[in-house]
């Protein structure tokens, strides 16, 4: 089928059981940082340090009150209709020092039978009232007590993980059959460990990214085959990593230097990932040869990007059940050697990203500028790149500024617009997307930025105790495209 958009079809029906769902993040919206015996984790500490690493020092200590207000979350859910809902286990509420080992120890605890309460009820709520979870192990929130052990940059986080793991397997993996191990795996990597702008707030630059990437891929593929070998013929459900994806033009379109260069930024943000997981156990070679030559230029004995044994490579190829990638945004490339004010990483891959300046403001500062046909190009790149998978599109969204109005017409112009996209993915491209989940449910605290940036379909006054939920008109758009599967009427 080929259509201009002038000759779009009135009405855009998705394909029959096509999945429609929103996401949350448990630091991000539960609140409760202490209650009933939760350990601290990564962000307790560094919103409690202050020094304006966040919007005004803010923290997540109360957020969105999910932990105590999970009946108020239930009331939107099922207002929207939503057929999905995504939300992440805190790892520090069910495990407080992150290890399974003071479990075990005790086996009644009173501080694990809470953790696992809460969670029950969301799950069987959800449940009976005909919703899918889709449960993320873990999103940025590491327990404190692992990252004082060298979190992410040391290898012994793999089994630790791994235990992790197999405790929500075993816990909740009769009723949940969606599992997303870790959530973004390279936005955590650039932005915790590398930049350090995210929490554990540390900048190794040129080496932090991917010594942690390194242990997030094990970590995730031993994992999966936990679940493959323990959990899953009982359970019967389906494992993968939720991979962050921006889309990646040349500046140029017509220069062969910038489509090289945009092709290697998208090798560095989500190949160096999903190439090991999906396709052979290890990282791209295009950028295996230009991390060595940097690395040896700088006299480094060896590469700054480790290398998986035969052994590893084995065990991560092929771990994942469908593809999670998370679209918010596009970027172009230039192809550039040693761009002055460029992340290190990005030296290594000779290359200077820019903004298009057409490409519209959803939030004045942010980070997102609205690119809707991006998503249609990532989600081609994935069918092209790793064989047709199955793919879930676990977040997308556009954030408001604050104070933001109920009335967000515009923004839903840019859902929209993404859902013709998703659309056009599907009907011309032939792409196997079968769900797809808005980035957020509620507005929460969006990390660096606390409070000021509104991913919600939901307004959330953070002032008011009561933390009342009030549906912004995209969140009745959203359920009026549930309701029809797709978009009826004029577009
Ligand atoms: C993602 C992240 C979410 C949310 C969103 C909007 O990278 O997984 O937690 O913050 O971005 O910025």
């Amino acid at each position: 089928m080929a259509f201009s958009s002038s000759s779009y079809p009135q009405e855009l029906t998705f394909p029959e059981g096509f999945g429609w769902g929103a996401a949350t993040a448990a630091y991000q919206v539960e609140g409760g940082w202490d209650a009933d015996g939760k350990g601290p984790n990564v962000w307790d500490t560094f919103t409690h340090q202050g020094g304006d690493r966040v919007f005004r020092n803010q923290t997540a200590d109360v957020a969105c009150g999910s932990y105590t207000l999970w009946e108020e979350d239930l009331k939107c859910i099922k207002q929207l209709g939503l057929t999905h809902y995504r939300f992440s286990l805190s790892w520090s509420r069910l495990l407080p020092d992150g290890t399974t080992g003071f479990i075990n120890q005790k086996g009644n605890c009173f501080l694990k039978i809470e953790g696992i309460d809460y969670y029950n009820k969301m799950i069987d709520d959800l449940l009976a009232n005909g919703v899918i979870p889709i449960i993320t192990l873990y999103h940025f929130d590491l327990p404190q007590h692992l990252e004082d052990q060298g979190g992410w940059k040391s290898g012994a986080i793999v089994e630790v993980f791994d235990a992790y793991a197999q405790f929500c397997f075993g816990t909740f993996g009769d009723r949940v059959k969606l599992w997303l191990t870790i959530n973004e795996p390279n936005t955590l990597a650039l932005l915790g460990y590398e930049v350090g702008i995210f929490a554990p707030g540390i900048s190794n630059s040129g080496t932090g990214a991917y010594q942690t990437a390194h242990n997030m891929i094990k970590a995730h593929a031993k994992a999966w085959h936990s679940y493959d070998s323990l959990f899953r013929k009982k359970q019967n459900g389906q494992v993968s990593i939720a991979l962050f994806s921006p889309w990646i033009a040349p500046a140029n379109p017509t220069s062969v230097a910038d489509q090289e260069a945009a092709k290697r930024v998208m090798a560095l943000s989500l190949d160096l990932f999903a190439k090991p997981i999906f396709i052979d156990g290890d990282y791209p070679a295009v950028l295996k040869s230009h991390v060595a030559a940097m690395s040896k230029k700088q006299g480094y004995p060896s590469s700054r990007l480790p290398e998986f044994t035969e052994e590893e490579k084995r065990m991560i190829k092929g771990s994942a059940d469908f593809f999670a990638v998370q679209y918010y945004t596009a970027r172009l490339a230039k192809h550039q050697e040693n761009a002055e004010g460029e992340l290190d990483i990005l030296k290594d891959i000779d290359v200077k990203l820019f903004i298009d300046p057409s490409w519209q403001v959803s939030q004045q500062g942010s980070w997102v500028r609205v690119v809707p046909w991006g998503i249609r190009k990532v989600l081609e790149y994935i069918k092209d790149t790793y064989n047709n998978p199955v793919i879930y599109i676990t977040e997308n969204g556009f954030p408001q500024g604050d104070p933001a109005p109920l009335d967000d017409t515009q923004r839903w112009e840019y859902f929209r617009q993404t859902l013709q996209e998703l659309y056009k993915a599907i009907h011309i491209d032939k792409v196997n997307l079968q769900i797809y989940c808005v980035w957020s449910l509620l507005d929460n605290f969006e990390w660096s930025d606390g409070f000021s940036s509104r991913f919600g379909l939901y307004h959330i006054d953070f002032e008011n105790p009561c933390r009342p939920r009030v549906p912004y008109k995209s969140a009745m758009e959203y359920a009026k495209v549930i309701r029809n599967n797709g978009i009826k009427g004029p577009l």
